[in-house]
């Protein structure tokens, strides 16, 4: 993750959090295409999570240079998603579905360098997550 990459997603996330709303309903059917076994793992009203995530991900756009305060966050978080049933194949799905997402919230906007960016800055998001959750197995 470069501070191109961060300068690119920071910019392009502005022009999709005006329809944040709409994205995250067009994230969420995609993501349910692409696996519905996925659905049941959502206990919560829909559209409550739609804007949990976007918050989470406008929180980690903001932070992406800050790393030392946002990847805490980002740790406690994967910890949390293992008692949601989430497990590390997941995180692919979800990458393709918001990848989707944006390719259809930018339009042609959604450069490859942008997609590039994003790809990265999920990938680390994911990362972190994954890593914190499989810590919490590892016998000390
Ligand atoms: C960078 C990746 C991700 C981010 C930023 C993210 C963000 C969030 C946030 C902010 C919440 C609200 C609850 C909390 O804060 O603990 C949440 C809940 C949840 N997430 Fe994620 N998430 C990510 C990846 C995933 C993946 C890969 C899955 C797999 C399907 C997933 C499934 C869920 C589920 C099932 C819940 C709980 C929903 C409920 O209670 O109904 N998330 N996520």
């Amino acid at each position: 993750m470069t501070p191109q990459h961060i300068a690119l997603v920071r910019s392009s996330f502005a022009e999709v959090s005006p329809i944040a709303d709409s994205a995250a309903k067009l994230f969420y059917s995609r993501l349910f295409e692409l696996d519905p076994g996925l659905r049941r793992l959502f206990k919560s009203n829909i559209e409550a999570q739609g804007s949990k995530l976007m918050n989470m991900i406008t929180a980690a756009v903001c932070l992406l240079d800050q790393p030392e305060k946002l990847m805490p966050v980002v740790r406690n978080l994967g910890q949390r998603h293992t008692a949601y049933g989430v497990e590390d194949h997941h995180y692919e799905t979800v990458g393709a579905a918001l990848l989707w997402t944006l390719e259809k919230g930018l339009g042609a906007a959604f450069t490859p360098e942008v997609e590039n960016a994003w790809a990265a800055v999920y990938g680390t998001l994911a990362m972190t997550m994954k890593e914190a959750a499989s810590e919490m197995f590892e016998v000390a």
